[in-house]
C-alpha cells in the first residue's frame, strides 16, 4: 500500500511545469485504447518520467524558432551577417549560459554537432596513444554508442580494442561501481593508461560518478580525463573547470529539453584551447570568426573551444538549445538540484512502500541512495516482463517511463516540470499492477 497523495506537496513546491508542454491524457498514440475506465483517464496530464531520454518542450521554444524562420523568410542570406542576431555569430549567445550550466568559462564551451560526433571530435584531439601509454579505462555498462566510438578510435590508431580498452564492471552481485574500485583500476593501469572516459551519470543505473576524484586520479598517473555528460548536464551540478576535467561532451535533448536530436555541447579545458597547434579535425567554422569569411588557405583557430567547430551550425537546431539554456540560467542549477533531491527522495520513499508490499524479489531500486551518488533518475529492477509492465503503465495509468533490457525501468522526475502527483501516480500504479 502506498500512502495517500497529499496535494500540499505540490502547492508548496510547484516547480516550473507551466513553462512546459506536458502531454495530455489520450494524446499519446493508442493510449487508453480498449479501456474507457483506464485509471490514467482520471488525470488531465501524463505523468512523464522519460525526461532523461527526451525532455519536454518548453512553451517558449516555438516562438523563438518562428523568429528565425521569419528572418530566413524575409532576409534570406542577409541573415548570416546582418540584423540584431546574425547567424554567423549565433552560437556566441549560448556560450555564457552553457558555461554556467557546466561550471566553465564561456571560452571553454561550444554548442556543436551531436553527442557521438563530439566524442569522435574530442578523441581525435585527446586520444593520442604513444609507447606504453595506449589504454582507455571506461565503464562496462556504458551506453553502446560510446563503446562503439571508443573501440573505433582505438582501431583507427591500428590497435586492438580487446587489448587497449579496459571496461570496468561492478563487483559480482553489485549493480553500480564503487569509486574506490575505479581509482584502484586507474592506479593499476598506471603509465599504460592514456585516458579515462566515463559517464557523469550512468544511463542505466543512474549512478553519479565522483567526477573530481576520478579526474584527479587520472591526472596522478598522467592520463587524460574525458566525460560523457548526456545524463549529467542539466541534472546535477557540475564544475568542470574547477574539477580540472580535460574534456566533456553532452547532448541537449534529455534534461536540457531542446528537442529530438538537438545539438550537443562540448567542454575543452582552457589549457588546451589556448594551444593553437594542438591536433584537431579542422573545418572552416573552427577558424577565427573575424577572418573566417576571408577564405584564407591557412587554418587559424581562436584560443577558445570554438576552434573545435567544423561546420556552420543549424540555427533551427540551435535556437531551442538557447531557449532551454536561458531557462536553466534564470532558475539556476542550485535551485533545480534542491527540488530534484526533494522529488527523487519522495519517489524513493513511495517506491520503498511498494517494495515493502511486493518484496525485493519483485522490485528493487538499483540507483544508489546517497544523494552524492545520484541525479533525478531512479532505475528500478523488476522480476516481471518490463515491456508489458511499462506498456500498461503508459496505456492504462498514463505513466510514461522507459525500459532497458533485461529488467530495468527508468523513472526520472525532472525538477523543472515533474510533480509530486506524478511520483505518487507512478508508485500507486506499480502497487496495483504488481499486487
Ligand atoms: C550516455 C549516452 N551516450 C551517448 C548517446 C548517444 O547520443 P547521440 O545519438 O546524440 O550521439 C546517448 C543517447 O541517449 C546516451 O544516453
Amino acid at each position: 500500500m502506498v500512502r495517500p497523495y497529499d496535494p500540499v506537496l505540490d502547492a508548496r513546491d510547484p516547480g516550473w511545469r507551466d513553462e512546459f508542454c506536458v502531454p495530455r491524457w489520450g494524446e499519446l498514440p493508442d493510449q487508453g485504447r480498449g479501456s474507457a475506465e483506464a485509471p490514467g483517464a482520471a488525470y488531465p496530464d501524463i505523468a512523464y518520467f522519460a525526461g532523461n531520454s527526451l525532455g519536454l518542450q518548453p512553451q517558449a521554444t516555438r516562438a523563438a524558432l518562428d523568429l528565425e524562420l521569419d528572418r530566413w523568410e524575409q532576409w534570406g542570406v542577409e541573415g548570416q551577417l546582418e540584423g540584431p542576431r546574425p547567424w554567423k555569430d549565433y552560437h556566441d549567445g549560448l556560450k555564457g549560459p552553457a558555461g554556467r550550466l557546466v561550471g566553465a568559462s564561456p571560452d571553454e564551451v561550444v554548442i556543436m554537432n551531436s553527442l557521438t560526433v563530439n566524442l569522435h571530435m574530442l578523441m581525435a584531439t585527446f586520444y593520442r596513444p604513444q609507447g606504453r601509454r595506449t589504454k582507455i579505462l571506461m565503464e562496462h555498462l556504458v551506453f553502446p554508442s560510446d563503446g562503439y566510438a571508443i573501440a573505433s578510435q582505438v582501431e583507427w590508431h591500428g590497435l586492438d580494442p580487446r587489448d587497449h580498452v579496459v571496461r570496468l564492471r561492478p563487483r559480482p552481485g553489485e549493480d553500480v561501481l564503487r569509486i574506490d574500485d575505479v581509482i584502484a583500476a586507474i592506479h593499476d593501469l598506471g603509465d599504460e593508461l592514456q585516458q579515462v572516459i566515463f559517464s557523469g551519470v550512468n544511463y542505466l543505473t543512474g549512478e553519479w560518478m565522483d567526477m573530481p576524484a576520478i579526474t584527479s586520479a587520472a591526472h596522478e598517473v598522467g592520463a587524460v580525463s574525458g566525460w560523457d555528460l548526456a545524463h549529467a548536464a542539466g541534472n546535477v551540478p557540475l564544475a568542470l573547470h574547477d574539477w580540472d576535467v580535460d574534456w566533456a561532451t553532452w547532448c541537449s535533448y534529455k534534461y536540457l529539453n531542446s528537442g529530438p536530436g538537438a545539438m550537443a555541447g562540448a567542454f575543452i579545458h582552457e589549457r588546451y584551447a589556448s594551444d593553437r597547434h594542438r591536433h584537431r579535425l579542422a573545418g572552416w567554422w573552427g577558424t577565427d570568426a573575424d577572418i573566417r569569411f576571408e577564405m584564407r588557405e591557412t587554418f587559424d583557430p581562436p584560443a577558445t573551444a570554438d576552434a573545435w567547430q567544423v561546420s556552420n551550425p543549424s540555427i533551427f537546431s540551435m535556437s531551442p538549445v538557447e531557449t532551454s539554456l536561458r531557462i536553466f540560467d534564470r532558475i539556476g542549477m542550485a535551485a533545480l538540484r534542491q527540488r530534484s533531491l526533494r522529488l527523487t527522495g519522495y519517489l524513493r520513499e513511495l517506491f520503498t512502500e511498494v517494495i515493502d508490499g511486493v518484496g525485493t524479489d519483485a522490485m528493487s531500486i538499483v540507483t544508489p541512495a546517497d544523494p552524492a551518488r545520484h541525479g533525478a533518475q531512479l532505475s528500478v529492477r523488476f522480476a516481471t516482463d518490463i515491456k508489458r509492465l511499462a506498456a500498461t503503465l503508459r496505456d492504462e495509468d498514463g505513466v510514461v517511463t522507459d525500459t532497458r533490457n533485461p529488467d530495468i525501468i527508468r523513472f526520472a522526475p525532472v525538477p523543472l516540470y515533474s510533480s509530486y502527483l506524478d511520483c505518487w501516480r507512478a508508485a500507486d500504479a506499480l502497487a496495483r499492477r504488481l499486487a
